[in-house]
């Protein structure tokens, strides 16, 4: 490669063990527990997952796959193409790997990202047998420096029996120092996080490791892999107006300070461009506290919107990957990258009062949130991080549009078909029509909220009814006529749309 490694490999004790990619993957044996850095396409390796993918075109064996959250066409695509994953865990969001989950080809769990360290810490995910972490740098005193993503790559280098690092030379040299690594002890030996507030920082900038378990170290030159770029249109410009709205009229009620409060925002175009959209808002010297920081940052920062900016991944497109070097050198002292056992962990949402907003697939007229399998069955993404936020949060916000596939579907139905967020982690819901605050609302005062400023106009007239007929003839205090709960899914299926034409209201 002609480079001098000891810039990159510090600490003379892991000198020696720089191995082919190939050998590396000649380790693994069927039926491994493999934890692997990554999050949301950063972080994550790429020589060791394509390698063993080669090995899985002519070989038959299969691993557990845990990492920190999604990783991209190296590795969740390769591993998923080449049939060698058994079971995921605890996010993908990968169409290949998508569709092998949801043909049964292979087993996923979809997991709150704050648990999935737990799981490991208690051994109900099996032993780690290698942990396979994507590195800057490995310094003098023997860390490994780790590149855009922490993810759970601390406790699975804590836990795993061995160690493989795959040295990424091409990674910016300014990753060093951006992250903060904990790792937390055995449930009923702890304390409290000592983290009071979002800029902390309380543990170190690379994650140790004891020199004995690293079995080899890759060297890699491949760069990080973009997502694609949201870019912001009318129609996420107006749901971002809309919950500016809101934010406002907190202010104006004396619940919040012009700074709001620390927040946190979702994954995806909707959530990204919504994030963007509030570039020219009022709120100046925001801090945000979340897990996934997208493109839509750097602006904010820029525009004295958003003053800090605390998580645990970076998720950008081509652009920012490309620029990533200068913009970290720019705006290092204005970012921290934590475990997500740290970004997401209770204690810490609910102490910081984090206003969270994420992205459901659909919501129902009580407010229940379904965010991850379309109709019920065929999962999307996964939760990720949405539910730790939505139960702790001081506010928790679901902002979509509401309609999805040109109008066939409404985002607002009268029963989720799969729950993730139930009505009471719920507290507003914001459309490119409006907000629902629905805070301190019974059931059926939610309802009509929910149906009059959210639902969009082809679809109101259908969900009042559903409304009204389950009021009379059912009655209770959530009342839902279950033999027709579904049927705007069972009519999706049947007939391509949600729409019952003769219902249409301008
Ligand atoms: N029914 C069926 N499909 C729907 C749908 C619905 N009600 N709503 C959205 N979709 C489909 C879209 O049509 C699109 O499909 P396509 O890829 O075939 O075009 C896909 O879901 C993504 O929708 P999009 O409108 O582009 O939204 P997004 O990129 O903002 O993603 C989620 C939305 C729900 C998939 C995404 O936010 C997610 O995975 N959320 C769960 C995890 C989470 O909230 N993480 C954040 C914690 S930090």
């Amino acid at each position: 490669m002609g480079i001098d490694l000891s810039q990159f490999i510090r600490n003379k004790a892991f000198l020696n063990k720089v191995v082919s990619a190939e050998e590396a993957a000649s380790w693994i044996k069927d039926g491994m527990n493999l934890g692997m850095s990554g999050f949301t396409l950063f972080g994550e390796p790429k020589e060791f997952p394509l390698a063993l993918s080669e090995r899985g075109k002519n070989e038959n064996f299969k691993v557990n796959l845990y990492t920190g959250a999604s990783l991209g066409p190296t590795a969740d695509q390769s591993m998923a193409e080449s049939d060698i994953i058994n079971l995921r865990v605890p996010y993908q969001g990968n169409a290949v790997m998508r569709g092998k989950i949801n043909s049964g080809e292979m087993f996923y769990i979809d997991q709150h990202l704050s648990h999935t360290a737990e799981e490991v810490r208690k051994g109900t995910l099996g032993n780690i047998d290698y942990a396979i972490i994507e590195a800057a740098a490995i310094t003098e005193d023997g860390m490994i420096i780790p590149t855009g993503s922490v993810g759970n790559s601390p406790i699975f280098v804590e836990k795993a029996d061995n160690v493989i690092v795959e040295l990424n030379t091409s990674a910016p040299k300014e990753y060093e120092g951006l992250h903060d690594i904990v790792v937390l002890e055995e449930q009923g030996e702890r304390k409290e996080i000592p983290m009071y507030s979002v800029g902390d920082r309380i543990g170190d900038i690379g994650i140790k490791v004891d020199p004995d378990k690293v079995k080899g170290i890759i060297l890699s030159e491949q760069p990080d892999i973009p997502s694609p770029l949201f870019e912001p249109n009318e129609e996420t410009q107006q749901i971002a107006d809309n919950l500016l709205d809101f934010f406002a009229s907190e202010v104006e009620a004396g619940r919040l300070p012009e700074s709001l409060a620390p927040l946190q925002s979702g994954v995806g175009s909707v959530a990204n461009a919504v994030l963007s959209g509030m570039k020219d808002s009022q709120f100046k010297d925001i801090e945000v506290y979340s897990e996934v920081l997208q493109d839509g940052i750097f602006d904010l920062i820029d525009a004295g919107v958003v003053k800090f900016a605390s998580a645990t991944a970076f998720s950008l497109s081509k652009k920012r990957v490309e620029s990533l070097g200068e913009d970290l050198a720019k705006y290092k002292d204005k970012i921290v990258f934590r475990p997500q056992e740290i970004s997401n962990h209770p204690e810490n949402i609910r102490r910081l009062g984090v206003i969270s907003f994420n992205t459901p697939i659909e919501v129902d007229i009580y407010g229940n949130v379904n965010s991850t399998h379309v109709s019920g069955t065929r999962v999307m993404n996964g939760i990720g991080g949405s539910g730790d936020f939505a139960r702790n949060a001081r506010i928790t916000i679901f902002v979509t549009s509401s309609l999805a596939k040109g109008g066939d579907i409404s985002t607002i139905v009268p029963f989720v078909s799969h729950v993730d967020h139930t009505e009471h982690d719920v507290d507003v819901i914001v459309t490119e029509q409006g907000f629902a605050d629905i805070r301190g609302l019974a059931p059926v005062q939610r309802a009509e909220k929910i149906i009059e400023n959210c639902a969009h106009p082809q679809y109101k007239a259908q969900l009042r009814e559903y409304f009204e007929e389950a009021k009379e003839k059912v009655g209770g205090h959530t009342p839902h006529m279950l033999d027709k709960a579904f049927s705007w899914h069972t009519r999706l299926k049947e007939h391509g749309s949600m729409l019952m034409s003769e219902k249409v209201t301008k």
